[in-house]
């Protein structure tokens, strides 16, 4: 036989060989495959109820459920808003609720809550007045539910403002309700009251500082066409999208007509 011979009869007879042992060796794997092992929502013969699933332990709390039911967590009882907060008020849950506010929702409500915030004058939909009184009387778990859920336009503020700093923020509106609205009479007798024209001056401001104001028109914005003659160079750097964009592009109450 020649040697050639020999060799594609070997192929022949050892691949099919091979593919049979193969095949017939993982039909008898005895491995952790075939353990006793209960498989999730599945049923099974060894308990009485018939459920692989055991039953909660009494009391038991997954990770992060906590008391998922709870006023603190939802701001409400029985499904109804309340007004009160879950934990009492000292000035460093004060101090927290207005640094919280300043951060996150002065760009739309501004320092004072008025709504007046610089998105608002710059075209978003108007944000709630928090010192009007139909916002002013709604309960305190109504603000909570307004930042964890959002509101019409308004997005909400779940992911970015935890639990208890919602709450502190929650305090914090109540006091600035209460500043705007403030008299002689809510404070101690002897207290050195200043008008706010004063404090003003004190700091180096106009007396007219606090008082309302407005923001100028949107001309002479980079890009907006009208530019001042020594930016007009700086013109040519622009990209082109930039340079055609259209004077007063921010029309007023023009954007985000959310729905309630
Ligand atoms: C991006 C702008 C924006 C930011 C930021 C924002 N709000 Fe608002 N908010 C709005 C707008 C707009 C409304 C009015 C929504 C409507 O009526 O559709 C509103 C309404 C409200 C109301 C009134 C709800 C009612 O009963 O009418 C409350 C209370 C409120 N916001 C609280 C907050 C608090 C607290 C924060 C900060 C955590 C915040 N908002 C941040 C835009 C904003």
């Amino acid at each position: 036989m020649s040697k050639h011979f020999c060799q594609s009869l070997s192929r022949w007879i050892l691949l099919p060989s091979a593919v049979a042992a193969l095949t017939f060796l993982s039909g008898c794997r005895q491995d952790m495959q075939n353990q006793p092992k209960m498989i999730p929502q599945r049923e099974s013969l060894f308990f009485p109820s018939g459920r692989s699933v055991r039953p909660q332990v009494p009391g038991t709390v997954a990770r992060n459920q906590g008391d998922a039911d709870s006023y603190f967590q939802t701001g409400l009882v029985n499904n109804q808003v309340q007004d009160r907060m879950p934990f009492p008020v000292n000035m460093t849950v004060l101090r927290k609720g207005q640094e919280r506010f300043n951060i996150y929702c002065t760009p739309c409500h501004s320092r004072l809550g008025n709504g007046r915030g610089m998105i608002v004058e710059r075209g978003y939909k108007p944000a709630g007045n928090l010192l009007e009184p139909r916002i002013a009387g709604e309960p305190m778990g109504h603000y909570f539910a307004v930042i964890t859920h959002g509101y019409g336009a308004m997005p909400d503020y779940a992911a970015q403002i935890s639990v208890q700093d919602r709450w502190a923020i929650v305090a914090y509106i109540r006091a600035l309700q209460l500043s705007q609205n403030a008299t002689l009479q809510d404070v101690p007798p002897g207290t050195n009251v200043q008008k706010l024209s004063e404090v003003s001056e004190q700091m180096g401001y106009s007396a007219q500082f606090p008082e309302q104001w407005t923001l100028p028109e949107l001309t002479n914005v980079p890009g907006a066409g009208d530019m001042h003659s020594d930016l007009v160079g700086q013109k040519q750097a622009m990209p082109a999208s930039a340079q055609n964009a259209p004077k007063n592009s921010f029309k007023k109450n023009s954007r985000h007509t959310g729905t309630k």
